[in-house]
């Protein structure tokens, strides 16, 4: 069975895919993280947003995993996870997620994670694009506010000097490039669940999706 969660920045889907996949003892595979290692990549090798050439080099030379049980992101077998956490990548994540010769890779090399067995995947398209047939796709939604101060709170926790506005500025920004762009704009697949998690506990919201979950699998284990 494959979870699909997708959503704009900041909603809490890493929290809710991290639950469900430790509840069902699914394998998690945060997508975001890939784009994320691939900018931080581009910025450390200089290779200009524009250059298609140097890109596709690039792009070449790339090898993104998740370490086994930490699931930390391992950028050509260093661990990259903190640093595609900081507001550099943050800024410059969704101009590089446009690029479609990134997006190709990107999704060539979730579908193959996927073949492992059931996953939860959490991102912008993962129930349009990634996996179009997945069981249950759920898409995540949360007040600017709410998800502002998430964001503040998590980045403080980091020890990151950000102030309230420059974080509600790079979610909305995000949001715009990432529903915008003209490849595998962020929307709702048709056939995914809406829920709004803004007056949700993390414990209420994974009771919820847990239960859904829980009834897919069953029907797909009758049929
Ligand atoms: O989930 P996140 O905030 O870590 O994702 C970072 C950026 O990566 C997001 O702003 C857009 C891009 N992204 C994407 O284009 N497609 C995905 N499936 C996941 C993330």
């Amino acid at each position: 069975m494959i979870i699909a969660i997708d959503g704009y920045s900041s909603c809490g889907k890493s929290t809710l895919a991290k639950d469900l996949a430790h509840t069902l003892q699914y394998t998690y595979l945060d997508s975001g993280a890939m784009y994320r290692a691939v900018t931080l990549y581009f910025l450390d090798n200089n290779i200009s947003f524009n250059d298609s050439e140097a890109i596709n080099k690039a792009l070449n030379l790339i090898e993104i995993r998740f370490e086994e049980h930490s699931n930390r992101t391992l950028l050509n077998d260093i661990d990259v996870e903190s640093e595609i956490r900081s507001p550099r990548v943050s800024d410059q994540v969704s101009p590089v997620s446009t690029i479609s010769a990134v997006r190709k890779k990107m999704v060539e090399q979730q579908r193959a994670m996927a073949i492992q067995g059931s996953i939860v995947m959490d991102g912008r398209d993962i129930g349009t694009v990634v996996f179009p047939n997945a069981e249950l796709k759920i898409f995540l939604t949360a007040n600017i506010n709410i998800r502002t101060n998430r964001r503040l709170d998590e980045m403080q926790r980091k020890g990151y000097e950000i102030s309230k506005t420059e974080i509600m500025k790079n979610l909305e920004t995000r949001d715009r490039i990432d529903s915008s762009r003209a490849d595998s704009p962020l929307s709702q697949a048709e056939d995914a669940v809406l829920l709004d998690n803004s007056n949700l506990t993390r414990k209420e919201q994974i009771t919820m999706v847990l239960a859904l979950a829980k009834y897919r699998q069953s029907n797909l284990e009758k049929a």
